[in-house]
Parts: C-alpha cells; sequence; structure tokens
C-alpha cells in the first residue's frame, strides 16, 4: 500500500504503549492512568452532556504494531459536481475513526465507497490491506461480509420481528442452523443491553427509537464482523440516548476490538468515542487526529467548527 501521510499525521507519543526496555533506577514510572485522566478532561471540555470517566475512554491503538485495516487513499468522487477530493485516511485495527462534517459534504459517500457501492473517480480504497476498487461482484460481495452497516435511521424490516431483524444477515450470509442463529440473535441483543425473551418476538414499531437503534447495532454485528460502519447512529435521538448509542460504539471497540468508521454531525458524541477525527469540508480532509489534538489546534477553521458547539 502506497504511504499515506494524511492517516500518519499527528502520531503522538503520548499515545504510544510504554517501551519494553530496561528503565533506569531513578525514572518515574508512568502510569497509563495518568494520561488517560488527560485524555478524559481534554474529551470533557466538548462532550459536556455528562463527564466522561477514563474507564469510558475509547482503548488505545499501539500505532507501530496495529494493521491498517481500511484506507482511502487519494479518492476522488464526483456526481454532477465533485464531491471528494485527494481524500485520503486510515483506520489502524482496533481504531473508531469519526468522520465528522456538515451536511452533503460527502460523509455516507465515504461509508459508500468502503462498502464497494460506489467506486471512485481516481484514487483506491483497502480493506484488510486488499484493493477492494477493482474487484468483481462476488469478491466485493465477500470483503463486504467484513462489514457490519448501521444505517441511518435504524432502517429495522418493519413487518419482521426483532428475532428475524437480527437472523436475516445469519441467514443470508451463514450456514448457521436455527439453534445457532436463535443463540447469536440472543448474545448480540444481550450485547446491546436488551432483554432477548421480552424484545425478541416484538416489531419495531413496538419499541423506543433508542431501542431501535440498538437492535440496529445488534444486527450490524450479527456476522461478528471485523469492521463496523454508522451512519448518523445518534442523529434524531434525544441527549440521554445519543449517550448510550455512543457507549454502545465504544464498548465494541473496547471489548471487540472492532475497528470502526462512524459518520456523524455530532462532534460531542465524537469527542467521545474516537480514535481520531476526520473533519470533512470543501471536498477535503481538513483534519486528521486525535480528540486530543483536535483541541489542542489553533487552526482557524476547526476553532470555527468547534465553535458552533
Ligand atoms: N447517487 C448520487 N447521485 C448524485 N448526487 C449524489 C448521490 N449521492 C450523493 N450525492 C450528492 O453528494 C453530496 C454528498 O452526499 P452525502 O455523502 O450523502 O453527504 P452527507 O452524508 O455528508 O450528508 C450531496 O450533495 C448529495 O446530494
Ligand atoms: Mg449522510
Amino acid at each position: 500500500m502506497t504511504d499515506n501521510p494524511e492517516g500518519r499525521r499527528g502520531s503522538d507519543d503520548r499515545r504510544q504503549a510504554p517501551t519494553d526496555g530496561p528503565v533506569a533506577p531513578n525514572t518515574p514510572i508512568r502510569r497509563p492512568s495518568d494520561d488517560l485522566r488527560v485524555r478524559a478532561a481534554i474529551r470533557n471540555e466538548l462532550a459536556t452532556d455528562r463527564p466522561i470517566e477514563p474507564g469510558e475512554l475509547p482503548a488505545l491503538v499501539n500505532e507501530r504494531t496495529a494493521e491498517n485495516v481500511i484506507a482511502l487513499d487519494h479518492v476522488s468522487l464526483a456526481f454532477d459536481e465533485p464531491i471528494l477530493s485527494d481524500v485520503s485516511f486510515t483506520a489502524l485495527a482496533g481504531e473508531t475513526i469519526v468522520v465528522a462534517g456538515e451536511s452533503g459534504t460527502g460523509k455516507s459517500t465515504i461509508l459508500k465507497l468502503l462498502l464497494r457501492l460506489l467506486v471512485p473517480d481516481k484514487g483506491t480504497v483497502f480493506i484488510d490491506d486488499e484493493e477492494i476498487t477493482e474487484l468483481n461482484f462476488p469478491d466485493a460481495l465477500k470483503v463486504r461480509q467484513k462489514m457490519g452497516m448501521v444505517f441511518q435511521g435504524a432502517a429495522l424490516f418493519d413487518s419482521m420481528t426483532v428475532f428475524e431483524n437480527i437472523a436475516y444477515p445469519l441467514r443470508e450470509h451463514t450456514t448457521l442452523d436455527e439453534d445457532e442463529i436463535e443463540a447469536r440473535v440472543r448474545e448480540k441483543l444481550s450485547f446491546v443491553d436488551l432483554d432477548p425473551d421480552r424484545v425478541m418476538e416484538q416489531l419495531p414499531s413496538d419499541l423506543s427509537g433508542g431501542m431501535r437503534k440498538r437492535v440496529g447495532v445488534a444486527r450490524g454485528m450479527a456476522n461478528n464482523p471485523k469492521i463496523m460502519l454508522y451512519d448518523e447512529p445518534t442523529s434524531g435521538l434525544d441527549p440521554l440516548t445519543t449517550a448510550t448509542i455512543t457507549h454502545l460504539i465504544i464498548k465494541l471497540q473496547r471489548e471487540l476490538a472492532v475497528t470502526s468508521v462512524v459518520v456523524t454531525h455530532d462532534i460531542r458524541s465524537a469527542f467521545r468515542m474516537a480514535s481520531k477525527i476526520a473533519v470533512l469540508a470543501e471536498k477535503r480532509i481538513v483534519f486528521f487526529g486525535t480528540p486530543e489534538e483536535m483541541s489542542a489546534s489553533d487552526d482557524k477553521y476547526l476553532r470555527d467548527f468547534l465553535g458552533g458547539f
């Protein structure tokens, strides 16, 4: 894969795991919790709805050893007019990349490029170091199986029960038998903090908006994907439900080491859950880095962008 300066920009020694080398006798030992407190404090400046506890932060990824799971490399795409122009970013294994930007800037388009529902005019998309841009349809489908998608809105099948909604991708794409499917559906519902016995036979219309969203996440993760993609997962939700969904995304990262791309215009939840934030504006990525780096930046566009919240 070509070297990607955009994606690597902003590496920061504070985020590296401590080295294993010998430690001089009088060198103070850096406790990881020191950094966690600093990180939590910085993120709290913007994510003000409820204080972030250090234990709720996304887990750190070692930039020196983690593999590249997702990369957009100098991607350009136009419909009637140019939408994306020379866009590059990478997601290392276990990272949550939040793509933030105003409406119409091409955020959903980026997810479609990752799913190979769209092909760029220029540039390349890599999933697991495999160039997906040139794949034929069956191979593209295979790559898509590595990804779970949580669509904007809940996008559940209204006439199917919660059980059938989550079982659907399992029936389509796996050879699991009925008992295994039921076990998997129960496991995923429990993961998203829904009681399987209470909700499995309900219809989406019986559920609150936040519960539907959680079912959407359970369905997205049904196949145990390595990658999760979320399109505006918190839009239209009240602050409490927004916090619940944000924490669920962090839980997938912390407990299952899933690599995620989350598209949102909600900068507050971005500050909570992101390993790195990519800010999309004027067809380009105008910032790519950690929330801590973002809050320290004196770039005028970013200050205005953050000042609006
Ligand atoms: N299939 C398409 N054909 C033509 N224009 C499109 C298509 N999909 C998206 N667009 C346009 O591309 C721009 C970016 O869309 P989108 O990625 O959905 O933005 P966002 O998700 O950031 O709101 C918008 O101006 C939209 O109208
Ligand atoms: Mg969109």
